[in-house]
């Protein structure tokens, strides 16, 4: 399995099959950064959820805990989530890397390339009506391999069946609180889908 860790070809209901992978994940060697991050940050939250959140990877915080954004950036990501009405518990967040890279550098093409297939495989078995990219790379790696985050933010666009959208990562909001109103426009558009999406659940 570790060498092509495809969540279809898994035996089991789509939760099992999720947990199977975040077993094996947590001993991966398919690259270089396992060997100095504490644990995995494989993710976490509702595995039945319309609405997947991806960012760039486990900083300290992440790392010393096991759980996805809940450093300062997840902090404020919790904020945003709360004033959008969107229960954290509610959906599923991951990165795009499981294990943080020595001194939060960025993570390299093939740390990503590497890992890719678990976030595959996390996004085909939660099976998302909507993808948020959190950041340059999420939006890299998921929207499009050249899109650049100021031009492609708040743009929808389908792959796959999903719909997708970029905005800019809560660290970077951090750094300069001017791009706030336009990660604030993008959480609007996630919620009108997303609430739309709810109805749809409740109403069949
Ligand atoms: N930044 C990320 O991209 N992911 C985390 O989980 C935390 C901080
Ligand atoms: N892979 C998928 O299965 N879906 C996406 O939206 C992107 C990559």
């Amino acid at each position: 399995m570790q060498e092509d860790p495809g969540g279809s070809k898994l035996p089991g209901k789509p939760a099992e099959k999720l947990l199977q992978l975040q077993k094996e994940a947590a001993g991966c060697s398919l690259c270089e950064l396992r060997k100095t991050c504490s644990q995995v940050v494989f993710g976490e939250g509702n595995f039945s959820t319309r609405l997947m959140l991806v960012g760039e990877g486990p900083g300290a915080e992440e790392d010393r805990l096991g759980r996805p954004f809940v450093g300062r950036a997840g902090q404020l990501l919790d904020r945003i989530l709360a004033a959008a009405e969107i229960k954290r518990e509610d959906v599923y967040i991951t990165n795009v890397v499981k294990c943080r890279p020595p001194s939060n550098r960025l993570p390299l093409q093939p740390e990503v390339d590497a890992c890719y297939p678990y976030l595959r495989a996390q996004i085909e078995l939660v099976n998302p009506e909507i993808v948020l990219c959190l950041g340059a790379l999420a939006t890299r790696t998921l929207y499009d391999k050249n899109a650049a985050i100021t031009r492609v933010r708040g743009q929808w666009k389908e792959k796959d069946g999903r719909c997708i959208l970029a905005t800019f990562h809560p660290a970077a909001l951090l750094r300069d609180p001017s791009k706030k109103k336009f990660a604030w426009e993008d959480f609007k558009k996630i919620m009108a889908v997303y609430r739309n999406t709810q109805k749809e659940v409740a109403d069949e």
